[in-house]
């Protein structure tokens, strides 16, 4: 008689095969490090951006938007150099997403200015008619709210301290509200005159976006 006339021989021989496939190709890989490549040139979030980050998933942005650039072609030649795993290393959660509504934005970072951003966010359609992108211009009326920021770069393991943190609000506030920001009059179009000062929820979206794929620029520019 063959082992396919004794359905629990069968059975337990079938999941013996099959979990040792699965340690073979799941487990294992998982702790060789050649599986987890870290980059010295991909850095954490600074505080802001990782706000800009919070409020992009707040706002399912990733529902629209990729951030994976596929070894592709027509990818490659539409985006850039296409996304390494080593880029994601400081993402939890990732927001490589799935639906291709609007562009991919791994490559966003130093594509457009600043100014770009501001009047894109206030309203897609004026620069893009058909844009079924919303428009999110109410951004500018919020004050960034920063209160939890030291407490979520240490969650994530950032190695920030608390001064590190309130420098980098600090600074990316002076930036933004500097005389001379490159990209001050279409910031104060969007920004209430009481807000111009503070830093707000668009802003730190904008420098969220300003850094996706700066590091992976700068390292095929090192190359
Ligand atoms: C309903 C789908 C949708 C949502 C939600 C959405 N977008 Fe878009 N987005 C689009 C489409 C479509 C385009 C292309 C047309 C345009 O630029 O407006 C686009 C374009 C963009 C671009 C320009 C990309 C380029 O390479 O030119 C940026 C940046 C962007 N979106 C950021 C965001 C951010 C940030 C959010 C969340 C706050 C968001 N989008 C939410 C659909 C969406």
């Amino acid at each position: 008689m063959g082992i396919n006339s004794k359905p629990v021989v069968f059975a337990v021989i079938s999941a013996a095969v099959i979990l040792v496939g699965t340690v073979a190709t799941v487990f294992i890989p998982l702790f060789i490090p050649s599986t987890q490549p870290v980059s010295p040139y991909v850095k954490p979030y600074t505080a802001v951006e990782l706000e800009g980050r919070d409020i992009y998933i707040r706002e399912g942005c990733n529902n629209c938007h990729t951030q994976t650039v596929r070894p592709l072609r027509t990818e490659v030649l539409r985006y850039g150099e296409y996304s390494k795993p080593e880029e994601f290393a400081y993402d939890r959660p990732f927001l490589w997403g799935s639906r291709r509504t609007g562009p991919d934005l791994n490559r966003i970072g130093g594509k457009y200015p600043d100014s770009w951003h501001y009047s894109h966010m206030q309203s897609p359609q004026r620069l893009f008619q058909k844009s079924n992108m919303p428009p999110y211009g109410w951004m500018a009326k919020n004050r960034l709210d920063t209160s939890n920021s030291f407490k979520k770069t240490s969650i994530l393991g950032y190695g920030y301290t608390e001064s590190d943190v309130k420098n980098q609000i600090d600074s990316c506030r002076s930036r933004v509200t500097a005389e001379s920001y490159a990209s001050k009059e279409s910031r104060n179009q969007v920004t209430p005159p009481e807000l111009q000062k503070d830093l707000t929820e668009m802003d730190a979206i904008i420098a969220y976006l300003q850094k996706l794929g700066r590091d992976v620029k700068n390292m095929e520019a090192a190359k």
